[in-house]
């Protein structure tokens, strides 16, 4: 029997057959690096009927494969994409319509221009690679469309998540296993650099990065500066130097 001749599995059999299987993709084919299986349901969910694209590739490129209608994956091993493809002839889902790219995602995703309704951010988790996926893949993703951080525990991913969960161009639509934020994005992300306009930036000044001493003028002076402009403002005086 070919795989056209066999049913699909739906994405409830799929994630469970993974669970089951443990195909190792990862790591030279020794670790199973996973989305979770909630995280994978979150993925099915909101991928259902779009383009869709992910950095790192895995079970949530068989999840993607099954409920896409183009979907791309993006992680540095071609073997891994090998192991994924054969994985998914066994268990009967279809990768005709699945670009896998070998490469990294800082190399590939400015290279990319077609917008999508879902991305996942699942890549390289140390800093800044988080940072970096997200900037490009919210700019490949539709206004209306979902964006799914997974491993927001980890400070280089929550990072991403301060900035989005306070932002009004982006809603929060769900969580999943305590590490995986989904967010409906609502707008583009504006060209002009308002930096003080952003929630993210509302604890400016910032001076954590001095040292204590150091820090404590710092903040005097601002403290300073910051009542004598009430003043200014009260007394209708032009801000002094
Ligand atoms: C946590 S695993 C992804 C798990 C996958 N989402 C799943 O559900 O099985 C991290 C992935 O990032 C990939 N990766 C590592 N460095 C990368 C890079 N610079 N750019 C893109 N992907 C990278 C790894 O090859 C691996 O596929």
């Amino acid at each position: 029997m070919t795989l056209l001749d066999r049913p699909a599995p739906t994405v409830a059999d799929l994630v469970a057959r993974l669970q089951d299987d443990r195909p190792a993709f990862h790591a030279g084919g020794t670790r199973t690096w996973y989305a979770l299986p909630g995280t994978l349901e979150l993925i099915a969910d909101h991928a259902a009927g779009c383009r869709s694209l992910e950095t790192g590739a895995g079970a949530s490129t068989l999840v993607c494969a099954a409920v896409a209608t183009t979907h791309t994956a993006i992680s540095p091993s071609s073997d891994e994409h090998r192991r994924i493809r054969r994985y998914a002839e066994e268990v009967g889902v279809d990768t005709g319509h699945v670009t896998f790219v070998a490469g990294p995602s800082d190399r590939v995703l400015p290279t990319l221009d077609e917008r999508v309704g879902f991305a996942f951010v699942d890549g390289k988790h140390s800093f800044p690679h988080p940072v970096v996926d997200f900037h490009y893949a919210q700019a490949l993703l539709e206004p209306g469309g979902v964006l799914v951080l997974d491993d927001v525990p980890i400070p280089a991913v929550g990072v991403v998540w301060q900035h989005v969960h306070r932002s009004p161009d982006w809603a929060a639509v769900g969580m999943a296993d305590d590490r995986a934020a989904a967010f409906r994005k609502l707008a583009d992300a504006e060209d002009d650099d308002n930096w003080h306009l952003q929630a993210f930036n509302r604890g400016y000044p910032d001076f954590s990065f001095a040292a204590p001493h150091h820090r404590a003028a710092l903040e005097a002076r601002e403290a300073v500066g910051r009542l004598r402009r009430r003043l200014g403002a009260v007394l209708g005086r032009p801000p002094g130097p």
